[in-house]
Protein backbone atom coordinates (compact mmCIF):
# COMPACT_ATOMS: atom_id res chain seq x y z
CA UNK A 1 0.00 0.00 0.00
CA UNK A 2 2.85 2.43 0.79
CA UNK A 3 5.18 0.91 -1.94
CA UNK A 4 4.18 3.92 -4.25
CA UNK A 5 4.31 6.18 -2.09
CA UNK A 6 8.01 5.07 -0.98
CA UNK A 7 8.74 5.62 -4.77
CA UNK A 8 7.54 8.95 -4.89
CA UNK A 9 9.09 9.48 -1.56
CA UNK A 10 12.41 9.14 -3.42
CA UNK A 11 11.46 11.40 -6.16
CA UNK A 12 10.53 13.61 -3.45
CA UNK A 13 13.48 14.28 -1.43
CA UNK A 14 15.94 13.94 -4.57
CA UNK A 15 14.40 16.75 -6.51
CA UNK A 16 13.66 18.73 -3.38
CA UNK A 17 10.75 20.37 -4.51
CA UNK A 18 8.48 19.80 -1.64
CA UNK A 19 10.12 20.03 1.88
CA UNK A 20 8.44 17.18 4.20
CA UNK A 21 7.20 18.93 6.70
CA UNK A 22 3.61 20.32 6.57
CA UNK A 23 2.40 23.54 5.49
CA UNK A 24 0.82 24.94 8.28
CA UNK A 25 -1.56 27.96 9.27
CA UNK A 26 -0.73 30.51 11.47
CA UNK A 27 -3.17 29.88 14.60
CA UNK A 28 -2.95 27.40 17.07
CA UNK A 29 -5.13 24.56 14.89
CA UNK A 30 -4.62 20.79 14.56
CA UNK A 31 -5.92 19.33 11.86
CA UNK A 32 -6.50 15.50 12.35
CA UNK A 33 -7.62 12.73 10.09
CA UNK A 34 -9.84 9.64 11.17
CA UNK A 35 -12.14 7.99 10.21
CA UNK A 36 -14.97 8.07 13.14
CA UNK A 37 -18.03 9.11 11.08
CA UNK A 38 -20.77 6.77 12.37
CA UNK A 39 -23.05 8.27 15.36
CA UNK A 40 -21.15 6.90 18.17
CA UNK A 41 -17.61 6.99 16.83
CA UNK A 42 -18.64 11.11 15.93
CA UNK A 43 -19.93 11.43 19.49
CA UNK A 44 -16.30 10.31 20.97
CA UNK A 45 -14.58 12.71 18.74
CA UNK A 46 -16.70 16.28 20.15
CA UNK A 47 -15.06 14.38 23.54
CA UNK A 48 -11.56 14.92 22.06
CA UNK A 49 -12.36 18.13 20.37
CA UNK A 50 -13.95 19.77 23.35
CA UNK A 51 -11.00 19.49 25.33
CA UNK A 52 -8.97 21.30 22.52
CA UNK A 53 -11.57 23.88 22.17
CA UNK A 54 -10.67 23.96 26.14
CA UNK A 55 -7.50 24.76 25.69
CA UNK A 56 -8.24 27.32 22.69
CA UNK A 57 -6.48 24.56 20.17
CA UNK A 58 -8.73 25.04 17.53
CA UNK A 59 -9.78 21.15 16.20
CA UNK A 60 -10.07 21.10 12.63
CA UNK A 61 -12.28 17.79 11.49
CA UNK A 62 -10.88 16.27 8.82
CA UNK A 63 -13.46 12.85 8.76
CA UNK A 64 -13.06 10.36 5.93
CA UNK A 65 -15.76 8.06 6.15
CA UNK A 66 -15.56 4.04 5.32
CA UNK A 67 -15.29 2.10 8.40
CA UNK A 68 -11.78 0.54 9.35
CA UNK A 69 -10.28 3.40 7.60
CA UNK A 70 -9.42 1.82 4.08
CA UNK A 71 -10.65 5.84 2.53
CA UNK A 72 -8.65 7.30 5.87
CA UNK A 73 -5.43 5.78 4.42
CA UNK A 74 -6.03 6.67 0.52
CA UNK A 75 -6.97 10.29 1.36
CA UNK A 76 -3.58 10.18 3.75
CA UNK A 77 -1.22 9.31 1.17
CA UNK A 78 -2.45 12.01 -1.29
CA UNK A 79 -1.86 14.95 1.40
CA UNK A 80 1.09 13.57 2.28
CA UNK A 81 2.52 13.03 -1.25
CA UNK A 82 1.21 16.77 -2.00
CA UNK A 83 3.47 17.74 1.07
CA UNK A 84 0.36 18.93 2.74
CA UNK A 85 0.12 16.33 5.70
CA UNK A 86 -2.48 16.72 8.57
CA UNK A 87 -0.90 17.39 11.87
CA UNK A 88 -2.33 14.65 13.33
CA UNK A 89 -3.23 11.33 11.56
CA UNK A 90 -5.43 7.93 12.56
CA UNK A 91 -2.78 5.29 11.98
CA UNK A 92 -2.50 1.92 13.81
CA UNK A 93 -0.50 -0.83 14.16
CA UNK A 94 2.68 -1.59 11.45
CA UNK A 95 2.02 1.48 9.03
CA UNK A 96 2.84 3.40 12.14
CA UNK A 97 6.33 1.79 11.12
CA UNK A 98 6.02 2.52 7.37
CA UNK A 99 5.31 6.00 7.84
CA UNK A 100 7.77 6.64 10.28
CA UNK A 101 10.62 4.95 8.02
CA UNK A 102 9.37 7.49 5.32
CA UNK A 103 10.32 10.31 7.40
CA UNK A 104 7.08 11.61 8.09
CA UNK A 105 6.29 11.83 11.65
CA UNK A 106 7.53 13.42 14.69
CA UNK A 107 8.90 12.41 17.73
CA UNK A 108 6.54 12.86 21.32
CA UNK A 109 9.30 11.63 23.54
CA UNK A 110 8.46 14.66 25.62
CA UNK A 111 4.88 14.27 26.06
CA UNK A 112 5.81 10.44 26.77
CA UNK A 113 8.09 11.06 29.24
CA UNK A 114 6.12 13.86 31.47
CA UNK A 115 3.36 11.33 30.91
CA UNK A 116 4.97 7.85 31.77
CA UNK A 117 3.78 6.16 28.65
CA UNK A 118 6.45 3.11 29.08
CA UNK A 119 4.94 2.18 32.48
CA UNK A 120 1.23 3.18 31.65
CA UNK A 121 0.84 1.75 28.63
CA UNK A 122 0.88 -2.32 28.26
CA UNK A 123 4.06 -3.36 26.32
CA UNK A 124 2.52 -5.36 23.60
CA UNK A 125 0.63 -1.86 22.56
CA UNK A 126 3.58 0.33 23.04
CA UNK A 127 6.73 -1.27 20.66
CA UNK A 128 3.83 -0.23 17.74
CA UNK A 129 4.05 3.07 18.87
CA UNK A 130 8.08 3.69 18.91
CA UNK A 131 10.18 4.10 16.08
CA UNK A 132 13.39 3.25 16.31
CA UNK A 133 12.96 3.54 20.38
CA UNK A 134 11.42 6.76 20.01
CA UNK A 135 7.45 7.64 20.12
CA UNK A 136 6.07 8.61 17.19
CA UNK A 137 2.43 8.11 18.02
CA UNK A 138 -0.28 8.47 20.84
CA UNK A 139 -2.67 5.32 21.72
CA UNK A 140 -6.16 5.98 22.54
CA UNK A 141 -8.11 2.66 23.05
CA UNK A 142 -8.28 -0.93 22.79
CA UNK A 143 -10.86 -2.51 21.03
CA UNK A 144 -11.57 -6.63 21.16
CA UNK A 145 -12.82 -7.74 18.00
CA UNK A 146 -13.55 -11.23 19.00
CA UNK A 147 -17.26 -10.49 20.00
CA UNK A 148 -20.58 -11.94 18.83
CA UNK A 149 -23.18 -9.56 19.67
CA UNK A 150 -26.80 -11.10 20.47
CA UNK A 151 -30.47 -9.50 19.87
CA UNK A 152 -32.16 -10.89 23.43
CA UNK A 153 -35.37 -10.30 22.13
CA UNK A 154 -34.82 -12.63 18.88
CA UNK A 155 -33.12 -14.96 20.91
CA UNK A 156 -36.10 -15.41 23.35
CA UNK A 157 -38.76 -15.96 21.07
CA UNK A 158 -36.72 -18.35 18.73
CA UNK A 159 -35.77 -20.36 22.14
CA UNK A 160 -32.65 -20.07 21.40
CA UNK A 161 -29.24 -20.81 23.05
CA UNK A 162 -25.87 -18.86 23.33
CA UNK A 163 -23.81 -20.87 21.54
CA UNK A 164 -20.30 -21.55 22.68
CA UNK A 165 -18.83 -23.72 19.77
CA UNK A 166 -19.28 -23.88 16.00
CA UNK A 167 -21.78 -26.43 15.87
CA UNK A 168 -23.99 -24.94 18.47
CA UNK A 169 -23.47 -21.93 16.40
CA UNK A 170 -25.10 -23.38 13.33
CA UNK A 171 -27.76 -24.81 14.92
CA UNK A 172 -29.15 -21.75 16.44
CA UNK A 173 -28.72 -20.21 13.23
CA UNK A 174 -31.24 -22.26 11.55
CA UNK A 175 -33.31 -22.62 15.05
CA UNK A 176 -33.80 -18.61 14.50
CA UNK A 177 -34.06 -18.95 11.06
CA UNK A 178 -36.72 -21.64 11.00
CA UNK A 179 -38.72 -19.26 13.76
CA UNK A 180 -38.56 -17.11 10.72
CA UNK A 181 -35.87 -14.13 12.21
CA UNK A 182 -33.30 -12.95 10.12
CA UNK A 183 -29.78 -14.70 11.70
CA UNK A 184 -26.72 -12.64 10.98
CA UNK A 185 -25.88 -8.78 9.92
CA UNK A 186 -23.16 -8.59 8.08
CA UNK A 187 -21.84 -5.78 5.63
CA UNK A 188 -20.31 -7.44 2.48
CA UNK A 189 -17.23 -5.24 2.78
CA UNK A 190 -13.40 -6.53 2.40
CA UNK A 191 -12.32 -5.83 6.26
CA UNK A 192 -15.75 -7.13 7.66
CA UNK A 193 -15.89 -10.38 6.60
CA UNK A 194 -12.36 -10.97 7.39
CA UNK A 195 -12.91 -9.39 10.69
CA UNK A 196 -15.51 -12.47 11.06
CA UNK A 197 -12.67 -14.41 9.19
CA UNK A 198 -9.88 -13.94 11.77
CA UNK A 199 -12.00 -14.95 15.11
CA UNK A 200 -12.58 -18.06 12.94
CA UNK A 201 -9.02 -18.40 12.46
CA UNK A 202 -8.34 -17.67 16.02
CA UNK A 203 -10.87 -20.38 17.54
CA UNK A 204 -9.24 -22.83 15.01
CA UNK A 205 -5.73 -22.02 15.13
CA UNK A 206 -5.28 -20.73 18.69
CA UNK A 207 -2.89 -17.44 19.62
CA UNK A 208 -0.31 -20.04 18.68
CA UNK A 209 -1.33 -20.64 15.46
CA UNK A 210 -2.41 -17.66 14.57
CA UNK A 211 0.66 -15.95 15.04
CA UNK A 212 2.49 -18.39 12.97
CA UNK A 213 -0.07 -17.75 10.21
CA UNK A 214 -0.84 -14.07 10.08
CA UNK A 215 2.58 -12.55 11.79
CA UNK A 216 5.61 -15.33 11.02
CA UNK A 217 3.74 -16.40 7.59
CA UNK A 218 4.15 -20.19 8.14
CA UNK A 219 3.26 -21.84 4.63
CA UNK A 220 2.15 -25.07 6.89
CA UNK A 221 0.02 -23.39 8.68
CA UNK A 222 -1.49 -21.03 6.59
CA UNK A 223 -2.21 -24.24 4.56
CA UNK A 224 -3.15 -26.80 8.12
CA UNK A 225 -6.44 -28.41 8.09
CA UNK A 226 -7.29 -25.74 10.46
CA UNK A 227 -7.15 -22.77 8.45
CA UNK A 228 -8.86 -25.21 5.66
CA UNK A 229 -11.32 -25.46 8.42
CA UNK A 230 -11.67 -22.17 9.11
CA UNK A 231 -12.42 -21.08 5.85
CA UNK A 232 -15.09 -23.64 5.43
CA UNK A 233 -16.96 -21.89 8.41
CA UNK A 234 -16.78 -19.17 7.21
CA UNK A 235 -18.33 -20.37 4.11
CA UNK A 236 -21.36 -21.82 5.97
CA UNK A 237 -22.19 -18.71 7.36
CA UNK A 238 -23.02 -17.38 4.14
CA UNK A 239 -26.73 -18.18 3.59
CA UNK A 240 -27.40 -16.96 7.11
CA UNK A 241 -26.35 -13.49 6.73
CA UNK A 242 -29.23 -11.24 6.01
CA UNK A 243 -27.97 -9.50 2.83
CA UNK A 244 -25.10 -11.63 2.09
CA UNK A 245 -24.47 -9.18 -1.21
CA UNK A 246 -24.84 -5.94 0.27
CA UNK A 247 -21.93 -3.64 0.69
CA UNK A 248 -23.47 -2.17 3.62
CA UNK A 249 -21.34 -0.39 6.22
CA UNK A 250 -20.74 -1.85 9.37
CA UNK A 251 -23.24 0.76 11.60
CA UNK A 252 -26.14 -0.28 9.10
CA UNK A 253 -25.55 -4.19 10.02
CA UNK A 254 -25.22 -2.96 13.65
CA UNK A 255 -28.66 -1.19 12.97
CA UNK A 256 -30.19 -4.20 11.89
CA UNK A 257 -29.53 -6.18 15.42
CA UNK A 258 -30.94 -3.07 17.53
CA UNK A 259 -34.31 -2.95 15.44
CA UNK A 260 -34.67 -6.69 15.80
CA UNK A 261 -33.56 -6.95 12.00
CA UNK A 262 -31.09 -9.31 13.23
CA UNK A 263 -30.60 -12.00 15.55
CA UNK A 264 -26.47 -11.39 15.89
CA UNK A 265 -23.23 -9.34 14.63
CA UNK A 266 -19.58 -10.89 14.67
CA UNK A 267 -17.73 -7.66 14.97
CA UNK A 268 -15.29 -5.35 17.03
CA UNK A 269 -16.71 -3.36 20.46
CA UNK A 270 -17.13 -0.38 18.61
CA UNK A 271 -20.45 -1.68 17.69
CA UNK A 272 -20.75 -1.49 21.36
CA UNK A 273 -20.73 2.06 21.04
CA UNK A 274 -23.93 2.18 18.57
CA UNK A 275 -25.94 -0.20 21.16
CA UNK A 276 -25.04 2.13 23.90
CA UNK A 277 -25.56 5.42 21.76
CA UNK A 278 -29.34 3.78 21.12
CA UNK A 279 -29.84 3.26 25.02
CA UNK A 280 -29.68 -0.74 24.79
CA UNK A 281 -28.76 -2.50 27.79
CA UNK A 282 -25.61 -4.19 27.48
CA UNK A 283 -25.75 -7.64 29.33
CA UNK A 284 -29.13 -7.54 29.08
CA UNK A 285 -31.02 -6.41 25.54
CA UNK A 286 -27.66 -6.94 23.94
CA UNK A 287 -25.36 -9.81 25.09
CA UNK A 288 -21.64 -9.88 24.47
CA UNK A 289 -20.13 -13.43 24.41
CA UNK A 290 -16.91 -14.13 22.65
CA UNK A 291 -16.66 -15.48 19.26
CA UNK A 292 -17.25 -19.46 19.83
CA UNK A 293 -14.37 -20.78 20.54
CA UNK A 294 -12.07 -17.84 21.55
CA UNK A 295 -13.20 -17.10 24.85
CA UNK A 296 -9.84 -16.80 26.24
CA UNK A 297 -8.15 -15.21 23.47
CA UNK A 298 -8.27 -11.30 22.58
CA UNK A 299 -8.12 -10.48 19.01
CA UNK A 300 -7.04 -6.25 19.54
CA UNK A 301 -7.04 -3.56 17.78
CA UNK A 302 -5.53 -0.27 19.19
CA UNK A 303 -6.36 3.53 17.84
CA UNK A 304 -3.57 5.56 18.04
CA UNK A 305 -2.60 8.98 16.21
CA UNK A 306 0.35 9.90 14.81
CA UNK A 307 1.93 13.27 14.28
CA UNK A 308 3.40 14.89 11.17
CA UNK A 309 6.04 16.86 11.35
CA UNK A 310 5.53 20.22 11.39
CA UNK A 311 7.68 23.91 10.91
CA UNK A 312 5.35 26.15 12.83
CA UNK A 313 5.92 26.48 16.58
CA UNK A 314 2.54 27.20 17.39
CA UNK A 315 1.56 24.28 15.48
CA UNK A 316 4.10 22.09 17.34
CA UNK A 317 2.67 22.79 20.39
CA UNK A 318 -1.17 22.45 19.35
CA UNK A 319 0.30 18.87 17.98
CA UNK A 320 1.96 17.63 21.43
CA UNK A 321 -0.77 19.10 23.46
CA UNK A 322 -3.19 17.19 21.80
CA UNK A 323 -0.83 14.04 22.30
CA UNK A 324 -0.83 14.92 26.30
CA UNK A 325 -4.65 15.71 25.55
CA UNK A 326 -5.48 11.84 24.58
CA UNK A 327 -3.78 10.58 27.36
CA UNK A 328 -5.28 12.11 29.90
CA UNK A 329 -7.13 10.38 32.35
CA UNK A 330 -10.36 12.42 31.83
CA UNK A 331 -10.27 11.67 27.77
CA UNK A 332 -9.46 7.99 28.26
CA UNK A 333 -12.65 7.55 30.43
CA UNK A 334 -15.04 9.64 28.53
CA UNK A 335 -13.85 8.87 25.24
CA UNK A 336 -13.99 4.83 25.51
CA UNK A 337 -17.39 4.89 27.45
CA UNK A 338 -18.81 6.61 24.56
CA UNK A 339 -16.62 4.53 21.52
CA UNK A 340 -17.43 0.90 23.58
CA UNK A 341 -13.44 -0.09 23.85
CA UNK A 342 -11.59 0.31 27.22
CA UNK A 343 -8.90 2.88 28.21
CA UNK A 344 -5.22 2.07 26.86
CA UNK A 345 -3.59 3.72 30.35
CA UNK A 346 -3.74 0.56 32.48
CA UNK A 347 -4.58 2.57 35.51
CA UNK A 348 -7.76 4.16 34.69
CA UNK A 349 -11.06 2.42 36.45
CA UNK A 350 -13.73 1.56 34.77
CA UNK A 351 -16.16 3.41 36.91
CA UNK A 352 -19.52 4.16 34.70
CA UNK A 353 -18.24 1.31 31.80
CA UNK A 354 -20.72 -0.64 30.42
CA UNK A 355 -21.24 -4.68 31.12
CA UNK A 356 -19.98 -5.52 28.10
CA UNK A 357 -16.23 -2.85 28.42
CA UNK A 358 -15.94 -4.21 31.91
CA UNK A 359 -15.82 -7.88 30.18
CA UNK A 360 -13.40 -6.72 27.73
CA UNK A 361 -11.17 -5.19 30.16
CA UNK A 362 -10.96 -8.62 32.13
CA UNK A 363 -10.54 -10.83 28.69
CA UNK A 364 -7.57 -8.25 28.17
CA UNK A 365 -5.69 -8.43 31.25
CA UNK A 366 -6.41 -12.54 31.63
CA UNK A 367 -5.28 -12.57 28.01
CA UNK A 368 -1.96 -10.52 28.97
CA UNK A 369 -1.43 -13.32 31.35
CA UNK A 370 -1.82 -16.08 28.89
CA UNK A 371 -0.18 -14.67 25.89
CA UNK A 372 -3.27 -15.13 23.95
CA UNK A 373 -3.31 -11.42 22.76
CA UNK A 374 -3.28 -11.58 19.29
CA UNK A 375 -3.36 -8.73 16.88
CA UNK A 376 -6.14 -8.16 14.34
CA UNK A 377 -5.29 -8.96 10.90
CA UNK A 378 -8.59 -6.96 9.64
CA UNK A 379 -7.81 -3.94 11.40
CA UNK A 380 -3.96 -3.45 10.36
CA UNK A 381 -2.25 -4.51 13.70
CA UNK A 382 -0.69 -7.64 12.86
CA UNK A 383 1.25 -7.04 9.26
CA UNK A 384 2.52 -5.24 6.67
CA UNK A 385 -0.31 -3.09 5.10
CA UNK A 386 0.63 -4.80 1.69
CA UNK A 387 0.27 -8.63 3.32
CA UNK A 388 -2.92 -7.47 4.77
CA UNK A 389 -4.47 -6.38 1.07
CA UNK A 390 -3.35 -9.76 0.26
CA UNK A 391 -5.08 -11.38 2.72
CA UNK A 392 -8.29 -9.29 2.55
CA UNK A 393 -8.26 -10.32 -1.00
CA UNK A 394 -8.12 -13.76 -0.51
CA UNK A 395 -10.51 -14.06 2.01
CA UNK A 396 -13.07 -11.84 0.48
CA UNK A 397 -12.92 -13.20 -3.33
CA UNK A 398 -13.41 -16.62 -1.15
CA UNK A 399 -16.55 -15.59 0.55
CA UNK A 400 -17.71 -14.06 -2.71
CA UNK A 401 -18.00 -17.43 -4.84
CA UNK A 402 -20.23 -19.42 -2.53
CA UNK A 403 -19.03 -22.69 -4.13
CA UNK A 404 -14.92 -22.07 -3.71
CA UNK A 405 -12.86 -24.31 -2.17
CA UNK A 406 -11.55 -23.98 1.23
CA UNK A 407 -8.57 -25.99 0.81
CA UNK A 408 -7.89 -23.77 -2.32
CA UNK A 409 -8.37 -21.11 -0.32
CA UNK A 410 -6.01 -21.74 1.97
CA UNK A 411 -3.32 -22.44 -0.91
CA UNK A 412 -3.97 -18.94 -2.30
CA UNK A 413 -4.09 -17.41 1.54
CA UNK A 414 -0.30 -18.86 1.73
CA UNK A 415 0.77 -17.44 -1.85
CA UNK A 416 -0.53 -14.09 -1.64
CA UNK A 417 0.80 -13.69 1.61
CA UNK A 418 4.46 -15.19 0.77
CA UNK A 419 4.24 -12.78 -2.11
CA UNK A 420 3.53 -9.62 -0.60
CA UNK A 421 5.74 -10.20 2.62
C1 LIG B 1 -11.16 1.00 14.47
C2 LIG B 1 -12.36 1.49 15.23
C3 LIG B 1 -13.47 1.88 14.27
C4 LIG B 1 -13.77 0.71 13.33
C5 LIG B 1 -14.87 0.99 12.34
C6 LIG B 1 -11.54 -0.05 13.44
O1 LIG B 1 -10.44 -0.34 12.64
O2 LIG B 1 -10.21 0.46 15.34
O3 LIG B 1 -12.03 2.59 16.04
O4 LIG B 1 -14.60 2.25 15.00
O5 LIG B 1 -12.59 0.40 12.61
O6 LIG B 1 -14.53 2.01 11.48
Amino acid sequence: MIAQLRGFIVVLVLSTVWPISAISAPSQDVEVLHWWTSGSEAKAVQVIKQMMENQGVHWQDFAVPGGAGESAMTVLKSRAISGNPPAAAQIKGPALQEWASLGFLTNLDGVAKAQLWDQRIPALINKDMKYHGHYVAVPVNIHRINWLWINSAIFAKAHAEIPKTWEQFFTVAEKIKQAGYPVLAQGNQDWQTTTVFESIALSQLGAKGYRQAFIEHLPQVLTSPAMVHSFALLQKMRPYIVHPENHQSWNRATAEVIHNQAAMQIIGDWANGEFLLAHEKMGKDIRCVPVPGTAHQFIYSVDSFAMFQLSEPNDIKAQQRLAHTIMSPELQARFNKIKGSIPVRSDIKLTGFDACSLKSERAFKRSLKTHSAVPSVAHGMATTSYVQGAILDVVTNFFNTPDASPKEASEKLMRAILAAS
